[in-house]
């Protein structure tokens, strides 16, 4: 073969290979919680609407205070009923912006303007639960699990932000537990695991110790060992803390990944702090407490932030590799991927 009809039937394998490419091999939108809202978002009255695991959700909560789902889609003629689309909340029931049907909270069609309602005029609804002021629904069927009450007597208010990445959910939890990156990616040079995962159905645990730097630009020189806990139930629900000897500052952090459509992921993260009373953080000690608490939530907020943006370009541009080539150093990926496996939903 001349070397233009080789380079040439390379770049019918390439175009080949991007034609048939699975960016990976399972869903998109594994089974389980996945945020909503927040509560305060759903006061009675508010209509939400978003993409949400491949489908368009409505939500809303009647005056006493009951939340509902449900696929935005009318079942009568199939009219989006999300705010944009004009759908409201009247008297606690959803009013569709095309022919005007009412449905309650259970998703029944309780009013038609001009007839009575259709027998099987019914909304799809999904499982919902509320957690520590946060709104969950169930993605897949009846829920399999539940998700924790977060006890969060002596911890700041939580601070919040919302990004979004063109990757899987699963790369989420995974990078944490990929040991090896944190020395390139985050500059963090120390980081072991202190046990083996511990796997109790839908939970998910285990543990890092680190020591590194922060990457707040005024604050690089400061160096610290730190304790992680992490945690996930389900891949829509991932939670650690973490514990400083040398600060005697807790923190917590969640984050909350949606999968919106295909690659598009949502991550709403949040964050909280506690001090050690007997140990105040040394160099804001002068600082009323409420104030330097805060102050360091938003400090790790910030922080939290820029740990996500270094992580970035490699989760847009990142291919899922089915059987990794691991290093020995580099810890729970495949433990954890057997725990994901629980939640895959057929493609
Ligand atoms: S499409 Fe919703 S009431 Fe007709
Ligand atoms: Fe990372």
């Amino acid at each position: 073969m001349t070397d233009n009809g080789a380079h040439q039937s390379r770049r019918q394998t390439v175009a080949m290979e991007t034609l048939t490419y699975k960016r990976y091999p399972f869903s998109y939108f594994p089974t389980g919680w996945y945020y909503v809202a927040r509560s305060k978002e759903l006061r009675p009255g508010k209509l939400v609407g978003q993409q949400w695991c491949g489908v368009h959700i409505v939500a809303w909560r009647n005056e006493e205070g009951k939340v509902c789902v449900a696929d935005a889609y009318c079942p009568h003629l199939g009219a989006r009923m999300t705010p944009e689309a004009g759908g409201r909340v009247v008297d606690g029931r959803l009013k569709c912006p095309f022919h005007g049907f009412e449905y309650d909270v259970s998703g029944a069609c309780m009013h038609t303007p001009n007839a009575p309602p259709p027998r099987t005029c019914e909304l799809v609804t999904y499982p919902t639960c509320e957690r520590n002021d946060v709104v969950f629904a169930y993605h897949g069927g009846e829920p399999k699990f539940e998700l924790p009450f977060i006890d969060d007597e002596g911890w700041t208010l939580r601070i919040w932000g919302k990004k979004t990445f063109n990757t899987h959910i699963q790369e989420i939890p995974e990078n944490a537990l990929d040991l090896n990156h944190f020395q390139f990616v985050h500059g963090v040079n120390e980081v072991e695991e202190t046990g083996t995962p511990e796997v109790n159905g839908q939970h998910f645990y285990t543990a890092i110790d680190t020591r590194g730097r922060l990457n707040l630009p005024f604050a690089r020189h400061l160096q610290f060992d730190s304790h992680v806990d992490f945690h996930m139930w389900g891949l829509g629900y991932f939670f650690f803390e973490t514990t400083s000897p040398d600060t005697g500052v807790e923190t917590r952090s969640w984050l909350f990944g949606v999968p919106q459509r295909d690659a598009l992921l949502t991550l709403n993260y949040a964050v909280a702090v506690r001090e050690n009373p007997s140990q105040r953080l040394q160099v804001l000690k002068w600082l009323p407490t409420q104030w330097r608490t805060l102050l360091v939530c938003k400090l790790v907020h910030m922080e939290t932030s820029l740990t996500l943006e270094q992580d970035r370009e490699i989760w847009n541009s990142k291919r899922f590799r089915a059987s990794p080539r691991l290093a020995n150093t580099d810890g729970s990926i495949l433990a954890y991927r057997r725990y994901c496996q629980q939640f895959n939903a057929p493609i």
